[in-house]
């Protein structure tokens, strides 16, 4: 009997690349960049469109694919992170898989927010294996990051992101004139991944934001100050993003403010927005990163004083030790065995920590609230 046992390896690069673009006037029929790609003969399209988005552009989509005899069908999908789950996901499934498109030739597209673009996501790469996608991000968490990468989701068993895939979209068009009908909770709400950039890795951003932050999220980021803050945080996060595509690395920037807020959108998914959990997240990181004289005295004040400025507000209430202790132990098991917690050490700049104790999570929280309520104490009677 021969010892020579038979064995093969297979090697097999895939090459990824896809641009993200802007795309003003998105639905003006002379606009051709949601046809950019894929085939136009007697083309069909699948469309997701957020509902609320719907409402203010259905027509115009409807008038756009009929302009270019495109046969679309759209479907318009409820928002919000309570549909971000498996019935959502396969009723938009059953949708496509009643509406044949050409596997590769008719990309599905899908025009929303976080929620939508991740649950289309995760639909389009599992649908007959993988079929491609355009992503259009209609909100500003959207805009500046979730629409950006190659990571879809949704969550399962009480757990956020829980099923989800990597799938790169063929492309991604912004348009920020969706931005306009964006409700001020929800504008905020993407603010806090951009001061989480800015905090993390840009203090240039920060200081963008320091200057123009509020007049910024007034307009809408309609204002050209607006315009400079999106495409740096934009750069910022491709940055991070594009050499570390697959995760490959577990020690990321970006998952600054990413560390407990896990646990608390999972508790609380009814009161907090991914934003505000990441907001949370940050008040708490900042603390404990300033009790280990890796931020300034100064630097800590200029971080709350702008949490202030630009408006945003922090639920403290929801802040429990022990939540955030087991959020911090699920993540070791997300990032392959150690923290790997991102913490700001000067403001632009990081460390990744492996060692944060119980106790510091307990004294930062106290610590929050000792500086919020002295930063709140209504003004003495004279
Ligand atoms: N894939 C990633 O890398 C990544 C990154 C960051 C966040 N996310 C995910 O993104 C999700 C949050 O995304 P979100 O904040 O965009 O939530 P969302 O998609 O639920 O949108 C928020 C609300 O805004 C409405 N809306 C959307 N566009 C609108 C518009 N232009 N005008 C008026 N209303 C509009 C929606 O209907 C919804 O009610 C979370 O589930 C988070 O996990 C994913």
């Amino acid at each position: 009997m021969s010892g020579n046992r038979a064995r093969w390896r297979i090697t097999y690069h895939r090459r990824i690349a896809y641009d993200i673009v802007e795309a003003p006037q998105l639905f003006d029929p002379q606009n051709r960049a949601l046809l950019s790609v894929g085939r136009l003969e007697r083309g069909r399209r699948f469309v997701v469109l957020d509902r609320n988005v719907a409402r203010h552009c259905a027509d115009d989509l409807q008038s756009y694919f009929a302009h270019h005899g495109i046969d679309a069908k759209i479907v318009r999908f409820a928002g919000g992170e309570q549909r971000k789950r498996v019935d959502a996901y396969l009723e938009i499934l059953r949708e496509l898989d009643d509406f044949p498109i050409q596997r590769r030739d008719e990309p599905i597209i899908a025009i929303g927010g976080g929620v939508l673009t991740d649950v289309v996501g995760f639909v389009a790469s599992s649908y007959r294996r993988g079929v491609p996608h355009i992503k259009v991000p209609t909100t500003l968490m959207g805009y500046v990051d979730a629409s950006v990468g190659i990571k879809t989701a949704i969550n399962f068993n009480g757990h956020k992101n829980r099923l989800g895939s990597f799938e790169p979209p063929l492309r991604v068009l912004l348009d920020k004139e969706f931005l306009r009908t964006l409700p001020r909770r929800h504008i905020l709400n993407g603010v806090c991944e951009i001061l989480k950039l800015a905090i993390i890795k840009d203090a240039g951003l920060f200081r963008l934001l320091e200057e123009h932050g509020a007049e910024s999220i007034d307009r809408r980021f309609q204002n050209p100050a607006g315009g400079r803050i999106l495409e740096r945080a934009i750069s910022g996060m491709l940055e991070e993003l594009e050499p570390d595509l697959f995760e490959d690395n577990l020690s990321r920037k970006v998952d600054f403010g990413h560390t407990f807020s896990h646990g608390l959108e999972s508790r609380h998914e009814a009161r907090l927005l991914h934003g505000e959990a990441v907001l949370l997240d940050i008040a708490v990181s900042t603390l404990i990163a300033r009790r280990r004289y890796l931020l300034s005295e100064r630097e800590t004040e200029r971080i709350f004083r702008l949490i202030d400025a630009l408006g945003l507000s922090l639920n403290i209430e929801l802040l429990d030790p022990e939540l955030l202790w087991r959020a911090l132990l699920e993540r070791i098991e997300h990032r392959n065995g150690a923290q790997r917690s991102p913490m700001p050490d000067s403001l632009g700049h990081c460390v990744f920590l492996n060692d944060i104790a119980r106790r510091e999570i307990e004294s930062a929280i106290t610590a929050l609230h000792e500086r919020l309520c002295i930063h709140h104490e209504p003004a003495l009677e004279r």
